[in-house]
């Protein structure tokens, strides 16, 4: 199963996806998490200590150079556009309470569009894990879907959209939706987080054309809130009623 989450940021999203992971974790399944957002905060949310330095792909240079036989700070060299990453998981993911992390960074030049080294190296392991792994996979990914090419969007199940009530939240949600049509996804999930009333609730609904019963929501919590800022799990800190908001939302995706 491969779930990509995505939504404008703060809406939710590494927490959400926390949650999903150590879930499915203590449920006896392996779970890889990938952190695709450039300004990575999922190992945070996983509850993994801020001392803890993970190293993001991006950043591994030698490895890069190694498999796509360039030299980074060169330009306009030839360099292999498909290159060998099916160890890379293994090698790079760091384990933490049964989920295995990987965190992609970010690419210092050219954005995420440009062909360079780190680019197709990224490009090529999210392919690899989204295609070829047998582990669940959760993605967090930024409010784009800059690293799902058509090919690798094919592998992904579903995509899950956190919105919160506000109208910025969902215009990026529709623009996700857009984006994910066109290369071809199809299976929606959206969870509506940090809600404070039914007001709430019928907003979404509303701005989403999609009836409230379909919808997921989690309510506001100060104890969410606060496991950022204490450095525990997103799941630590949420209670039973959010916590069965996450199973059936994994419920649902097993469906
Ligand atoms: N249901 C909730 N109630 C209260 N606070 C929440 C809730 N969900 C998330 N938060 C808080 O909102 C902030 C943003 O959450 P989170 O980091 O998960 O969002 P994000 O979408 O991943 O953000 P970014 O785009 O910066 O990566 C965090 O401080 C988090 O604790
Ligand atoms: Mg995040």
């Amino acid at each position: 199963m491969k779930i990509a989450v995505s939504g404008k940021g703060g809406v939710g999203k590494s927490t959400i996806a926390a949650a999903l992971a150590l879930t499915l974790a203590r449920k006896g399944q392996r779970v890889l998490a990938l952190d695709a957002d450039p300004d990575a905060n999922l190992a945070c949310a996983l509850g993994i200590p801020g001392t803890v330095k993970i190293s993001p792909v991006s950043e591994e240079i030698a490895l890069i150079e190694e498999r796509t036989g360039a030299k980074i700070e060169q330009y306009g060299q030839v360099f292999k556009l498909n290159p060998d990453v099916g160890d890379v998981a293994e090698k790079l993911a760091f384990s933490h309470n049964g989920v295995e992390l990987i965190v992609l960074g970010a690419v210092k030049r050219g954005g995420g569009g440009c062909a360079c080294p780190e680019n197709v190296f990224i490009k090529a392991l999210v392919n690899d894990l989204v295609l070829y792994k047998d582990e669940t996979l959760i993605m967090d990914m930024e409010a784009g879907i800059e690293h799902l090419g058509r090919a690798t969007a094919a592998g992904v199940d579903v995509m899950a959209i956190v919105v919160e009530p506000g109208q910025r939240s969902l215009d990026c949600a529709k623009t996700v939706v857009k984006m994910s049509n066109e290369i071809g996804l199809k299976n929606f999930i959206f969870i509506g987080n940090k809600i404070t009333g039914e007001d709430d609730k019928g907003f979404i609904s509303e701005e989403l054309g999609v009836r409230s019963e379909e919808l997921f929501f989690l309510s506001y919590s100060e104890q969410i809130r606060n496991s950022d800022r204490d450095g525990v799990s997103a799941l630590d800190g949420m209670n039973d009623e959010e916590i069965s908001v996450i199973k059936k939302l994994i419920d649902v995706i097993m469906e």
